[in-house]
């Protein structure tokens, strides 16, 4: 049975806009996450505290949050890779922070220059300093179907850096088809792999459009239970160490599946619409949402 609602966990403001060859302003930055959380979004990824060596993208982070005009009801998120991180989010005025780590080992050393083990270590202070400040951790798990550096990953790898997460505290644990070559049968093993230890009610579905896959994932996912799924608007994105990957599944399209499917968001598409014309507008870009183009068509 399919979920009657269903929780969007908007990433357009950092994994769309982290991967972009000219950074967004800061004024760009915050006006987009305005605009996302007036359609009805209620958990948005605001940016993220990396090294600005590594994502340039997203330094001034800490002025996008302050920035914001921040709406009753709305959760704004920061990536927090390290004590530092958490430090700088909890400084900014973030609700809520994300670790990440990997499935596969390449792309953990790429993306946050440490091995799968080291990163989880890493974490242990930074799940310390934001339950004693009693901010919610969501985590991230890298490369769950394949990796750009290492081929193709084992579901067991994922389910147990999904329980290591989520024993150390992570109240969600977003499962990241990072390249998008999942499909559903795949993405249904990674799901069984992962709920041996994790319940469904703490997975969110997190993939990537590479292969034009992500709905059909999407809706895999919700025939097995699960019922959060990340995705950003205008299909924007990319991480910076995934070469090849393009953006997150659409937020419109996933809007649009669900309101053909009768399940509930609270996210109004008119204006979703309006912030997907407002940030393609700035950045010079046409929409990557089948549903944004034909709808604004
Ligand atoms: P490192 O080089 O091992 O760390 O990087 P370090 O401690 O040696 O620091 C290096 C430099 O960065 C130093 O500066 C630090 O001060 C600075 P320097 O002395 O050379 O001038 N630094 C920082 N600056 C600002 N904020 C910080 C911070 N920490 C250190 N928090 C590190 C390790 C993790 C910092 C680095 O690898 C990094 O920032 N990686 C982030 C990469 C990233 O943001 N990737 C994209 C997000 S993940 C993603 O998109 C996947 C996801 O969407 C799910 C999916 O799709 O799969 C979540
Ligand atoms: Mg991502």
């Amino acid at each position: 049975m399919l979920p009657e609602s269903v929780r969007i966990v908007e990433v357009g403001a950092r994994d769309g806009l982290q991967n972009l060859p000219t950074p967004a302003s800061v004024e760009v930055r915050a006006q987009l996450v305005n605009m996302l959380a007036q359609s009805g979004l209620r958990h948005i990824e605001t940016g993220s505290f990396v090294s600005p060596k590594y994502v340039p993208q997203m330094a001034g982070s800490d002025q996008v949050f302050q920035s914001v005009e921040k709406k009753n009801g709305v959760v704004y998120a920061a990536l927090t890779p390290n004590l530092r991180g958490m430090e700088d989010a909890l400084s900014s005025g973030a609700d809520e922070a994300a670790v990440f780590a990997s499935a596969s080992e390449g792309f953990s050393q790429k993306n946050i220059n440490c091995s799968i083990a080291e990163s989880l270590k890493r974490f242990e202070p930074v799940m310390a300093l934001a339950q004693q400040h009693n901010i919610p951790v969501r985590g991230y798990v890298s490369c769950i179907i394949s990796c750009p550096y290492d081929g193709i990953t084992a579901p067991l790898q994922v389910a147990e850096v999904t329980r290591e997460l989520y024993q150390m505290g992570c109240y969600e644990v977003s499962l990241g088809d990072t390249i998008g070559t999942g499909t559903p049968v795949k993405v249904k093993k990674v799901l069984e792999a992962c709920t041996k230890d994790v319940p469904m009610e703490h997975l969110a579905a997190h993939f990537h459009n590479t292969y034009g896959q992500a709905l059909a994932n999407i809706y895999a996912s919700l025939e097995e239970g699960l019922s959060v799924v990340d995705s950003a608007v205008a299909g924007l994105g990319g991480c910076p160490y995934a070469p090849g990957a393009s953006g997150n599944v659409a937020t419109e399209d996933v809007l649009y599946l669900m309101e053909g499917l009768n399940i509930k968001t609270g996210v109004a598409m008119d204006k979703l619409l309006e912030a997907a014309t407002f940030i393609c507008g700035q950045l010079g870009i046409e929409s990557r949402s089948n549903a944004g183009l034909a709808l604004g068509a």
